[in-house]
């Protein structure tokens, strides 16, 4: 087989621009065939006949709810506003109902993980909560010590909720504050006052769960650094285990940016200040930097973060509208709402998730941090070099990535150039013979003659994501 020369990075690049992170369609579709949504079934009891657990290991559940109060304009997320009562509950009987669907065919396999995302899922009422709990626990084999999580935001995360959540064994509690200042939380059209985000909090302190993890955002519109440094002081004082800050992303799902608000550059510049000194100020307010986004407390929040690395490569069964199921090494699902309407009437779409995919976006995620080989192999039950042997040598070679006792690293400034090449290489970098597809696949949209670099490009890239997180949110 013919190798890849070094010289040709410039068609990585290219390539970048394609490749969305962590997905499998980030081949465009062309070399893996869509799944049909009508074998979910098929594709559970395939998944776990395989024995998935020699590299896989955590399986989560997943919950969406796609509803919330109304829309708030910078998010991203997929959801339907406004949910009325009825249809919470028809929605309520749809999940019970793919429960009792899906539970059969992962008989059996301990599930270590059950998580409640959207949207907002505290918009469910306190005995919605109960009853899906309560089926849960009756229908798969969750372990004595699964993790349960929950997403909620202040106004509807009420005490009687919160109550029926410790109850039905839950220990984590994510809350979305993003900011307490009015006129912000006025530009973004998000219903809550600084009142509710502390009766909230203490609400949940007072009934001991584990781990409270909260949301804040940079960057929102006219957010000062003043008034996000005042919003976080406040925060860290009231000692989360966990704290979330999102740089906001100004990118295509969210309402903001589809009415064309602000100026890219001057907006990038102000929320780099503001993502920067909230940083500092986590870290010398007792907190430890995990992850892109995640900051932990220095005591406290450790197996917190266990978790959820383990969680990002092992299996997840996704269930609701919009819910993602991962079935590592085989395919990658969503739920999708036929019509966007009725939110209980869904179908699955997916791609084929090879494991050398799996490994390439678990280096991807992790590069930053540092990976140690022992974790690698634990994970996957094979050796990185092993795997990806050629390949790293490549990137040792380009000075991107660098072995320092055990751990693959990367050595290099975090230029913006740099990070795109390191990425762009991982994303091909375990399969000589894809990217010759790839070549022959893109040959008469890549121009050689072009610089895939130049920042027009890289902009093209912010509509997709990705790069924006890699690039601008992880100190460059
Ligand atoms: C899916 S949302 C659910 C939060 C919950 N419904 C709430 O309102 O509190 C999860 C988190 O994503 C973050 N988020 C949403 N839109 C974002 C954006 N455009 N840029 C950065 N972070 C965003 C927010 O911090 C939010 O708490
Ligand atoms: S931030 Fe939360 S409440 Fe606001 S739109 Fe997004 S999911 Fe809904």
């Amino acid at each position: 087989m013919k190798a890849m020369k070094i010289r040709d990075i410039n068609f990585l690049r290219f390539l970048t621009l394609k490749l969305p992170l962590g997905q499998v369609d980030m081949f465009g579709g062309a070399l893996f065939n869509p799944v049909p949504g009508t074998v979910m079934g098929k594709h559970i009891d395939r998944f776990f006949q395989r024995g998935y657990r020699s590299y896989s290991p955590a399986f989560s559940l997943y919950f969406h709810i796609p509803f919330c109060l109304k829309r708030c304009l910078y998010c991203w997320c997929e959801r339907k506003a406004v949910a009325q009562k009825a249809e919470m509950q028809a929605y309520y009987q749809y999940l019970l109902g793919m429960i009792d669907a899906y539970a059969p065919h992962a008989r059996g396999v301990p599930v270590d993980i059950c998580n409640f995302g959207g949207g907002t899922p505290s918009l469910l009422s306190a005995a919605q909560i109960t009853g899906l709990l309560g089926s849960i626990r009756r229908s798969f084999a969750v372990r004595e010590k699964a993790y349960f999580m929950f997403e909620g935001s202040p106004r509807t995360l009420t005490l009687d909720k919160l109550k029926a959540l410790k109850e039905g064994g839950v220990s984590r509690i994510s809350l979305g504050v993003q900011t307490l200042n009015k006129k912000v939380l006025n530009a973004v059209d998000r219903l809550q006052s600084r009142e509710e985000v502390e009766r909230c909090i203490d609400n949940i302190r007072s009934l001991s769960f584990d781990f409270l993890n909260i949301d804040v955002m940079a960057g929102l519109p006219l957010q000062t650094e003043a008034s996000f440094l005042a919003d976080l002081r406040f925060l860290i004082a009231r000692k989360p285990e966990v704290i979330h800050l999102h740089p906001f992303w100004n990118i295509q799902p969210s309402p903001y940016y589809q009415m064309k608000k602000g100026d890219i550059a001057a907006f990038f510049k102000g929320r780099h200040t503001m993502t920067r000194k909230g940083r500092e100020m986590l870290l010398s307010g007792g907190y430890l930097r995990r992850g892109h986004e995640a900051f932990q407390m220095v005591s406290g929040g450790e197996k917190e973060q266990s978790v959820l690395y383990e969680r990002s490569v092992g299996a997840t069964l996704g269930i609701g509208a919009y819910a993602i199921s991962t079935f590592p090494g085989q395919a990658v699902m969503q739920c999708l709402p036929r019509s966007g309407k009725d939110m209980t009437d869904n179908e699955y779409f997916g791609y084929a998730y090879p494991k050398h995919a799996v490994m390439a976006n678990f280096i991807i995620l992790n590069i930053l941090s540092g990976i140690q080989r022992k974790d690698f192999q634990r994970i996957f039950g094979e050796s990185l070099e092993g795997v990806f042997g050629a390949g790293l040598k490549r990137l040792e070679h380009l000075g991107l990535v660098a072995w320092q006792d055990g751990r693959l690293v990367y050595p290099g400034t975090r230029s913006f150039r740099a990070l795109f090449d390191l990425f762009a290489w991982i994303k091909i970098l375990y399969d000589d013979a894809l990217l010759e597809k790839l070549q022959a696949n893109f040959s008469r949209e890549y121009h050689s003659s072009v610089d895939y670099s130049q920042e027009r490009f890289m902009l093209k890239i912010m509509d997709n994501g990705w790069f924006v997180q890699a690039v601008y949110d992880l100190g460059v």
